[in-house]
């Protein structure tokens, strides 16, 4: 009976298509156990995917020393479609550890049972049948819940930009919202909110910056009066930055300190519970996180929490501060993968204008193109106008 591998690469680029794959000599023994007509199934570390799957048609470089020969697969690929082993980790059983599924993924080559091997191949080739076909798989319970994930979309609630994302953002998904101060994430958060009340979608919005006061002030420059969905049980703010700064809170939605990770997570469990919350803000993720520790807690924090959000049904927004070509887009190196989109919002001079834009730099199950849109703040909040793609230098960035 043939054996199922997991082939872990680190790189980015590597081409999921190749037939031919080589590994360090610390991995002889391992490979000495693959055998012609085994399958394997390809992880790319940087991109969080199950990406590849192919039969073995050869081993080579095992005789002779480590200096005189190359070792490597050659594998008989079968074409398939990338998906996240986030979505896949909760059913895999060779992935223990649910919270730091990641940490599984940390071997070259390894033995998986054949029960998750067939489990992720369904994965990769629900999309291609013709493929499932060639590696004699049947697609399985895996195919509807796919299905759904795929076309499903929650509107953004913004103008403009549920065009440019076929429809909004994938449902049940965390959305990371970047760009520096005054770009306007938070106003951007709070109209998601308000889509979703209108849509009967209960949120929650998690500030951490902001007195909720404060936020409530600023929504009705817009026309937007919280304090009447929150009396409806539609709207939650959780007031963390009153408790933050040390002062007591009158909110009735609080987190309060100590800002441990049980504590956050299971108040925020008993928030979403309550009221069947089905869209969540937390602005901001850097205020976020310098509660912890160091950047492992922190790490561990955004994953616990992040799973709770998933597996609460939620879609999610997370508002960053970080600007691509400064700090990168990941300050705490997750949020790349916990989000299954990206949008940066910034701020440009234009001769003696300020202008601002908004580009979409990733978004699962999703064509959408790189472009920075021209995006306005009016009277009725953000408005991106999906026609209007602009252009400028970086010198030009102000925000
Ligand atoms: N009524 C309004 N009309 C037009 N623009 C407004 C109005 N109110 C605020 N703004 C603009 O919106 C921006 C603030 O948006 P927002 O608070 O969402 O930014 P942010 O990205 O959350 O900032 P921070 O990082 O400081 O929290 C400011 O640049 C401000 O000029
Ligand atoms: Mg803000």
């Amino acid at each position: 009976m043939g054996r199922y591998w997991l082939h872990v690469t680190d790189s980015k680029g590597f081409d999921p298509e190749a037939e031919s794959l080589s590994f360090k000599d610390r991995w002889r023994d391992t490979l000495a156990k693959v055998k012609v007509d085994d399958e394997v199934i390809t992880y790319i570390k940087r991109k969080g995917e199950f990406a590849g799957l192919g039969r073995v048609s050869g081993v080579s470089g095992l005789e002779g020393d480590a200096s005189s020969s190359s070792l490597a697969l050659t594998v008989h690929r079968v074409k398939v479609k990338p998906i996240e082993a986030r979505l896949h980790a909760p059913d895999l059983s060779f992935i223990t550890n649910k919270d730091r599924w990641y940490v599984h993924f940390n071997k070259s080559i390894y033995e998986i049972p054949k029960k998750d091997f067939e489990t992720i191949k369904e994965g990769l080739t629900t999309e291609n049948p013709a493929a499932a076909a060639d590696v004699s798989s049947k697609p399985g319970r895996h195919l509807d819940k796919l299905k759904v994930e795929i076309n499903s979309r929650i509107a953004t609630g913004i103008t403009g930009l549920d065009s440019i994302l076929g429809g909004g953002f994938p449902v049940n998904s965390t959305i990371l919202v970047t760009g520096g101060p005054g770009a306007g994430k938070t106003i951007l958060a709070i109209q998601f909110l308000l889509q979703g009340v209108k849509n009967g979608e209960h949120g929650v919005f998690i500030s951490m910056d902001e007195r909720p006061d404060d936020l409530r002030k600023e929504a009705l420059k817009f026309g937007w009066d919280l304090t009447k969905y929150e009396d409806s049980g539609e709207l939650v703010i959780v007031d963390v930055s009153y408790p933050r700064s040390g002062l007591p809170s009158k909110e009735k939605y609080q987190i309060n300190m100590p800002f441990t990770l049980d504590n956050i997570v299971r108040t925020v469990y008993e928030i979403i519970s309550q009221i069947d919350g089905k869209r969540v803000v937390i602005d901001s993720l850097p205020a976020f996180g310098i509660h912890f520790e160091d950047e492992a807690e922190v790490r561990i924090a955004i994953h616990r929490l992040n799973n709770l959000l998933l597996s609460s049904g939620c879609t999610s927004i997370i508002t960053s501060e970080i600007i691509p070509g400064h700090d990168g887009i990941s300050r705490f190196g997750v949020e790349e993968f916990i989000a299954r989109g990206i949008i940066l919002a910034e701020v440009y001079r234009d001769g003696k204008e300020y202008k601002r834009a908004l580009t979409i730099l990733k978004m699962r199950e999703t064509n959408y193109e790189l472009k920075r849109y021209a995006f306005k703040i009016g009277k009725e909040g953000i408005e991106v106008l999906p026609h209007q793609v602009v252009f400028f230098d970086e010198a030009a960035r102000i925000i």
